[in-house]
């Protein structure tokens, strides 16, 4: 398979300059995906993607609300737009997601320059909202959480020539877990399953178009079904989607711990495509702390899941999400989960310090834990994982891994770059027309970031 030889952000030259976009996205791979849906309904409707805002008549930033920290980068980066709102008083601008969720109309109080707020199931209302927004139109806002929940993903995806080699493919949308400390229930609302047969069908057209390994998404990818009329388990979906021809890497995101089953572990080990790799976040190593959060499982049941996946999939990759500084978190429950997170051995972990969010149960307990002993602990556990993953890639030198490449590396001469099936990033020499191969790459140096390699002719 060739590798697309234009960017996807080139200018048409037979456009007109006055329908030029720029898109931000902030947050998780379910941003990007809403993100390439709005581009592709934007495509469609005539628009052009730049590179920059400078050149942009539409401005849209796709949010996250998941952490304090993306709201404020979102607010300053509106402070920018003000000025590029001054310099072209025609062009547009759009806030989608989760702030825009969350915030709705409040978001147009603190930021009058913007011209529409689109929420987390209206981005199929994007170009509608556009075109409203240059008639004239003033404070559009668009945040109904029950909107077709189907409806979005429908379009664009079907019916791409070109499709990138990896691609991530939304399955369910929503979250009604409702974590204490987390928004995500609150701006993207109750699971929402997409019809099986609409995922395979995308699927299809993706492979079509050349994408050879699709991510399904999820908040909970493994509570899909549950909302539908038959109650299919995952597994089933995973099963159909693996089938699809031509199709050789299938990945899921994220997995809560509490629906790991029996079926979906044995499907993972008999389906040649799902490869060897899963993303449980544990988010604390104390029961207590667990219970608090409202999670679902205890560090045995966790280390439970973990045993049956190490024994069913040998080398199974496991990353995690790890939180600090959770409100009632004492010293003793750090130690703790050290020690749990040193004898699991995470191939890799994100951590985050504990954020409050307005509205969450979280906000109300008492004894929320000071930032800066927060930030201490989450060095603690940042030092530790990085230890432990460097320690596990040193044990993977001198193996052989099939990476699927997916073209230059960003840094060094002649240097490609790809991941192996169980997700971790290879860079090694190698000739360009490698890019969109299975390639054997032997694994010669460990680095935190993955390996260095060299191709095994
Ligand atoms: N503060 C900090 N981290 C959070 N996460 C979710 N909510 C918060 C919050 N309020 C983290 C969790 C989740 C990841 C996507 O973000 O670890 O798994
Ligand atoms: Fe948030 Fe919990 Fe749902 Fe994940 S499972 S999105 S942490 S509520």
């Amino acid at each position: 398979m060739n590798p697309p030889t234009q960017p996807a952000t080139a200018v048409h030259p037979a456009l007109a300059p006055s329908m030029a976009y720029h898109l931000i996205t902030f947050g998780c791979q379910m941003n990007e995906a809403d993100s390439q849906l709005m581009a592709g309904l934007l495509d469609q409707a005539g628009w052009c993607p730049v590179t920059s805002v400078e050149n942009a008549d539409l401005v849209v930033i796709n949010t996250c609300a998941v952490r304090e920290k993306p709201e404020q980068k979102v607010y300053s980066l509106l402070g920018e737009l003000r000025r590029h709102k001054q310099r072209r008083p025609a062009a547009t601008i759009v806030v989608t997601g989760c702030m825009a969720q969350g915030a709705g109309r409040k978001l147009l109080k603190r930021a009058p320059h913007v011209d529409a707020v689109l929420g987390t199931r209206c981005f199929h209302h994007i170009v509608e909202a556009v075109d409203r927004s240059r008639s004239g139109e003033k404070g559009i806002v668009i945040t109904d959480l029950h909107d077709d929940p189907a409806a979005p993903r429908c379009g664009p995806g079907m019916e791409r020539e070109r499709a990138p080699l990896r691609a991530f493919v939304p399955i369910i949308l929503g979250c009604t877990n409702f974590c204490s400390y987390c928004i995500v229930p609150y701006v993207r609302g109750a699971e929402a399953s997409r019809p099986q047969e609409e995922v395979v069908r995308e699927v299809e057209a993706l492979v079509r178009a050349g994408t050879r390994e699709v991510t399904l998404l999820g908040q909970n990818v493994l509570a899909w079904g549950r909302d539908l009329p038959a109650r299919p388990g995952f597994e089933a979906l995973l099963t159909f989607v693996a089938r699809v021809e031509g199709l050789w890497r299938l990945r899921f995101l994220t997995s809560h711990p509490r629906d790991v089953t029996p079926g979906l572990i044995e499907a993972m080990r008999d389906l040649g495509a799902a490869c060897e790799h899963i993303h449980l976040p544990i988010q604390a190593g104390t029961d207590r702390l667990l219970q608090e959060m409202n999670r679902g499982y205890t560090t045995d049941q966790y280390r439970a899941v973990v045993d049956q996946l190490r024994a069913a999939i040998p080398g199974i990759s496991i990353t995690t999400d790890i939180m600090v500084g959770f409100p009632g978190e004492t010293e003793e429950d750090c130690e703790k989960s050290l020690k749990l997170y040193e004898r699991i051995e995470f191939d890799a972990a994100f951590t985050f310090a504990y954020s409050p969010r307005p509205g969450t149960a979280a906000t109300q307990m008492l004894d929320q834990v000071p930032r800066k002993t927060a930030l201490a602990r989450l060095q603690g556990v940042i030092e530790l994982q990085n230890r432990i993953t460097c320690e596990r890639n040193s044990r993977e030198v001198g193996n052989l891994a099939q990476v699927l490449v997916e073209g230059r590396a960003e840094k060094g001469d002649g240097l490609l770059c790809g991941r192996t099936r169980r997700n971790k990033q290879v860079v090694f020499p190698g000739d360009r027309d490698l890019t969109g191969s299975l390639t054997q790459v032997r694994l010669t140096r460990a680095h935190l970031w993955g390996f260095s390699g060299q191709v095994v002719a």
